[in-house]
């Protein structure tokens, strides 16, 4: 591995560049040189993007599981010049001073800790969605990004949709005059997991590294990869899968924080397996100043009932907002349009916009902040869930109130030698 900043740039064939990059600090017009934790589908797509970038560089691809790590190797080859290395252990890239930031889409109970080694290390983030994968953590990565100065975006790139902009722009305007409710919602047709059993680790997978922060269960054979969202352990369910998207473009739209009272609804109806976490989910968020957002996840029916597609809607005294993907249209009372419009989407612009901040400074688009708290909603319907109640929370901080059992799945336990420390 490349311990020079120099030497990479150079091998990467953008030798251009290297001349104003001898230190660490970052200019508005170096290359930000990327670490990618987590390669399977996720990670190799946003390697792709930031490998293409000419703002931006990967120097490593970082994967447990051998067999990903080289095909994403690979894959970005055909993107930039220079091969990433292959590291195993996401801690030797966050000793590596050739590394700007560390791009995280290993699987949610890596997300907070993997963050704030980072931040810790020097490294500015690009986290995927969830941000974490309970709420102390979402806590502590804002403190961390604060303590250490670092930029810390989340991957809920919607944030830098320009359509979704002037959408956002629109409601908080008051285009549907004063907006009291929105609604987000997400379907897929999931099949079942079955039932797994505990099986040897494969040759391919380093199991201890995948469990990392998360305190050791044994591996069984029906949840690496991506069936772990659907275990509380590792996942936060479709909530905090999918749902976090809508999620955070409801509350950016109704300008809301933190709830005061969350209630759940659902269960499992569909497959009889392993999984832990809804597949048939109705949640509500209410808000201090009269406003609240509703959000439904049907994870095994996607019949839209005429409904047309759109992910968030908003509602005001005055008319209605239906968000699609990339795409909006303004609604009168009487459901007359009064306004369409569309615009690019994608990950490009989202992470053109962290590169930006890293490079030269300033909050980017999804800043953890943000995405802590966007993220806090799943959490707290999860745990509503969980407990079989309502919630009250403190709008001051989301904090749950009078409710010690549910307030016990605020943090989790971990791995000895893993707690996360600012
Ligand atoms: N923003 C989006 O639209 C979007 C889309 C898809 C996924 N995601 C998010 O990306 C993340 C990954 O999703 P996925 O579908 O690719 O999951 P996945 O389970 O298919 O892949 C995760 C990868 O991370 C690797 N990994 C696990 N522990 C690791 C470690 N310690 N070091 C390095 N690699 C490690 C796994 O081996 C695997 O290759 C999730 O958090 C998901 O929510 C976001």
């Amino acid at each position: 591995m490349h311990t020079n900043r120099r030497g990479f740039l150079r091998s990467a064939a953008v030798a251009g560049a290297a001349a104003s990059v001898a230190s660490r600090a970052l200019g508005a017009n170096d290359r930000l040189v990327v670490g990618v934790m987590g390669v399977h589908g996720r990670g190799t797509q946003l390697a792709r993007v930031f490998a293409g970038l000419k703002s931006s560089a990967v120097a490593c691809v970082c994967d447990v599981d051998s067999r990903n790590m080289s095909a994403a190797a690979a894959a970005v080859t055909e993107v930039q010049v220079y091969k990433p290395e292959e590291v195993g252990d996401v801690r030797r890239i966050l000793e590596n001073k050739v590394v700007d930031a560390l791009v995280i889409a290993a699987p949610n109970h890596w997300h907070g800790p993997a963050t704030i080694l980072a931040c810790k290390a020097g490294k500015h983030v690009y986290v995927e969605k969830p941000c974490c994968h309970n709420p102390r953590e979402g806590e502590l990565m804002v403190a961390a990004a604060r303590a250490h100065g670092r930029v810390v975006q989340m991957g809920t790139q919607r944030r830098s949709w320009p359509a979704v902009i002037e959408a956002m722009e629109a409601v908080r305007g008051g285009a549907i005059g004063r907006a009291f409710f929105s609604r987000g919602r997400y379907t897929n047709v999931r099949g079942s997991i079955g039932r797994g059993k505990e099986a040897p680790v494969p040759g391919w997978l380093d199991y201890e590294l995948w469990q990392g922060p998360a305190p050791r269960r044994p591996y069984t054979d029906n949840r690496i990869h991506y069936n772990w969202h659907w275990f509380w352990h590792w996942g936060n369910g479709e909530l905090g899968n999918n749902g976090v998207h809508a999620l955070d473009l409801c509350r950016w739209g109704l300008g809301v924080e933190y709830p005061v009272r969350v209630t759940s609804s659902g269960g499992r109806y569909l497959h009889d397996d392993d999984q832990e976490t809804p597949d048939t989910h109705e949640v509500m968020f209410e808000f201090a100043d009269r406003k609240a957002i509703a959000w439904e996840g049907l994870s095994c029916n996607q019949n839209w009932l005429g409904a047309k597609g759109w992910i968030a809607s908003f509602y005001g005294d005055k008319g209605a907002l239906a968000l699609w993907e990339g795409a909006y249209t303004i609604f009168d009372r009487n459901d007359k349009i009064v306004k369409e419009a569309k615009g690019p989407g994608g990950d490009e612009l989202h992470i053109r916009n962290f590169v930006d901040c890293a490079r030269a400074g300033g909050r980017p688009n999804a800043d953890i902040e943000e995405g802590h708290k966007s993220t806090l909603l799943p959490h707290l319907g999860n745990i509503a869930h969980r407990v079989g109640r309502a919630l009250r929370c403190d709008p001051a901080s989301g904090r749950i109130l009078g409710d010690e059992e549910a307030m016990a799945l605020w943090g989790r336990e971990y791995a000895p030698g893993w707690e996360p420390t600012v």
